[in-house]
Formats: structure tokens, C-alpha cells, sequence
């Protein structure tokens, strides 16, 4: 009896208190031997009363184990069983920004782009003073900086890079022209934090320095992305602009995929969206780079990757890229690569 009380196992509480009553209830096994034990004469009754007060301590123990494995949420260790399916391990899923980033750079890399990448601790030279920001000048306005230390006898602070096109100018430095690269990377700005404003997010950056290359070509390569990256149905449209490192500047929409550019709330009834900016590089900048500007000639552009997620996904607050919270994240999972 004490080894069937040992391996007995339930897989609800109701069969344990079942249990508890069979045993230890008032006509319970153990009970009944608890009362027949006194009418037992006195030279047994000593090895018998050590026997049942055993079998009651058993009976006690199982039950308390099986109860708490319940409650756990266990099934009993002798209640497994080993026909059941396992469980799966859960592999996670890779981030929407990390994955719309992925596709961007795919896209780019069949037109022969090399990915090139650099620090997001930057200084002011590679950020703004190669790029045509003359220190003092209201462009810089166009990115809240934060500026880490300001080094006594030197006009060139660190800072947190604002955009990526700090790449292109380390690029510039590095090599010499043909230079045909797309700059990926996380970049800061002292912004409010609100649904559609954050203090860090993603660009990727793009730069094409050549012989002979023209706006056409610019106008082309984007028109290819657009169409890869939104089906090929989309339409794009160059708006006049200005950025101090190009010239002509121009900002660069998509024809709405959500409603085919006729008009709905996300495209605020326009039929456009607004992913980045772009222009032929200006030739002062590529002297900066020590780049021969009677020669060569080049594009950029520069697009934001959470602009390009929230449309793909229709996730308007931007927030939630970056709270990880794995209710959103889980929803990737099937568009992931
Ligand atoms: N760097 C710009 C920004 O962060 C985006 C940009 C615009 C990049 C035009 C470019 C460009 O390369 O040509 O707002």
C-alpha cells in the first residue's frame, strides 16, 4: 500500500482530494487502520502503529506534492505524458525597422550599392562642415543636435550623428571615385518624443559618385526602389528643395499604396507620401572630400526606415518601434525575412 501511495499522481485537484478522502477521510483506509489497531494485542502494536503512521505521512506528503504541482500549472511528474508533441522553442522574430532596413539595402545591392557603415558618435566635420553647413548657419536648425563635448580650442565638437549622410563624406575621404554605396544606421535628434517624432530613428543614406552622372540617373534609381519596394504600379515625384550638401535638392514622395494616390487619410487626401530627400551632390562638398568637382559629379539621397515601415505596416505611432513590446513585434513574424 505505502509503494501504491508513493506513485499515485492525479491531473486535477479534484482527483487528488478524491485521494485524501479514500485514505484519510472518515471511513478512509488509513483511518479504518488506525481503528483497528486498538483492539491489536501489545507485541505487535508497536511495529504496526510505526507502519500506518508511515503509510500517513506518505499519503500526507503525496498530497501536498501533487497540490502545489497543480497549482503550478505542472502536470505531475508521473502524469507526463511522453506521446504529447513537444513544445516548440520560440525563435523570436527579427524587428519590422531591422527587416524594412533589410529590404532597402537588397534593393540597392542589385543596382551594384556597396553597404557602408560608420559611427553614430560623430563630429561636427563629418556631420555638418564637409556637408556644406557653414558653422552658424540656420540649416542646422533642420536637425536638433545633442552635442556631447565641446572641445576647448577646437571648432569641431562631438556629437551624435543626425544623419547618416556622415557616411557618405567618410566614404568621400576614404576612396576614391567610382563610389557607389548605401549607408544604413541609427541616427539622433533632440526632438519631443510623440507618435510621429522621436529622438533616434533609422536612415539609409545613398551616394553614387562618377563620371558623368546625372540627375536622370538619380530620378531612375529611385523610380527602380519605389517600384521594388511598393509593387510596380507606384509613381514618384521629385518636389524642388534644399539641403545645404546638394543642388539641386529635391524631396522625394510615392504615389500612396494604400489607396492608389486617390486620396485617403493616410496620404492626408494628397495621393503622395513623403519618404526622403535628395539631389545631385553639391560640387563644394566633394572638394571638401578632396573629390576633383570638374570631373566627377554624384547623387545622394537619404530616406528614413520607420517613414518606409509605417507605410508598409500601417503602424502609425512611431513609439512602438521602440518599446519592444513583444505583442507588437509578434505580429511580424510572418513578414519577416
Ligand atoms: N540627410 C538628410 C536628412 O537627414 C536626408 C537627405 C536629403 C540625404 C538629401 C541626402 C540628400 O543624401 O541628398 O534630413
Amino acid at each position: 500500500m505505502l509503494s501504491e501511495v508513493e506513485a499515485f499522481t492525479a491531473s486535477s485537484l479534484h482527483e487528488v482530494e478524491e485521494f485524501r478522502v479514500k485514505l484519510l477521510g472518515k471511513k478512509g483506509d488509513v483511518t479504518l487502520l488506525f481503528d483497528e489497531f486498538k483492539h491489536v494485542s501489545g507485541d505487535v502494536k508497536r511495529e504496526l502503529g510505526q507502519k500506518i503512521n508511515a503509510l500517513k505521512t506518505a499519503a500526507q506528503t503525496r498530497i501536498s506534492e501533487l497540490r502545489e504541482a497543480l497549482d503550478a500549472g505542472n502536470a505531475p511528474t508521473l502524469a507526463l505524458d511522453a506521446s504529447r508533441p513537444g513544445a516548440a522553442d520560440s525563435i523570436g522574430t527579427r524587428h519590422p525597422v531591422a527587416s524594412v532596413r533589410n529590404e532597402i539595402l537588397a534593393i540597392f545591392r542589385q543596382l551594384g550599392f556597396a553597404v557602408a557603415e560608420g559611427p553614430e558618435i560623430e563630429d561636427d566635420w563629418h556631420v555638418f562642415g564637409a556637408l556644406n553647413f557653414p558653422p552658424e548657419h540656420p540649416a542646422r536648425d533642420m536637425q536638433d543636435t545633442f552635442f556631447i563635448e565641446k572641445r576647448a580650442g577646437s571648432d569641431n565638437p562631438i556629437l551624435l550623428r543626425t544623419h547618416t549622410s556622415s557616411i557618405q563624406v567618410r566614404a568621400m575621404e576614404r576612396q576614391p571615385p567610382p563610389i557607389r554605396i548605401v549607408c544604413p544606421g541609427r541616427v539622433y535628434r533632440n526632438e519631443a518624443i510623440s507618435a510621429r517624432a522621436h529622438c533616434m530613428f533609422h536612415q539609409v543614406e545613398g551616394l553614387y559618385v562618377d563620371q558623368g552622372v546625372s540627375f536622370a540617373d538619380l530620378k531612375q534609381t529611385l523610380l527602380y526602389f519605389a517600384k521594388e519596394m511598393f509593387g510596380a504600379s507606384v509613381q514618384i515625384r521629385l518636389r524642388p528643395s534644399f539641403f545645404p550638401f546638394t543642388e539641386p535638392s529635391a524631396e522625394l514622395d510615392v504615389s500612396c499604396s494604400i489607396c492608389g494616390g486617390k486620396g485617403c487619410n493616410i496620404c492626408k487626401g494628397t495621393g503622395w507620401l513623403e519618404v526622403g530627400g535628395c539631389g545631385m551632390v553639391d560640387p563644394s562638398v566633394l572638394r571638401s572630400c578632396s573629390i576633383d568637382s570638374q570631373k566627377y559629379s554624384g547623387f545622394a539621397f537619404g530616406m528614413g526606415v520607420e517613414r518606409i515601415a509605417m507605410l508598409k505596416y500601417q503602424a502609425r505611432d512611431l513609439r512602438l518601434y521602440f518599446e519592444n513590446d513583444v505583442r507588437f513585434l509578434r505580429q511580424f513574424f510572418l513578414v519577416n525575412d
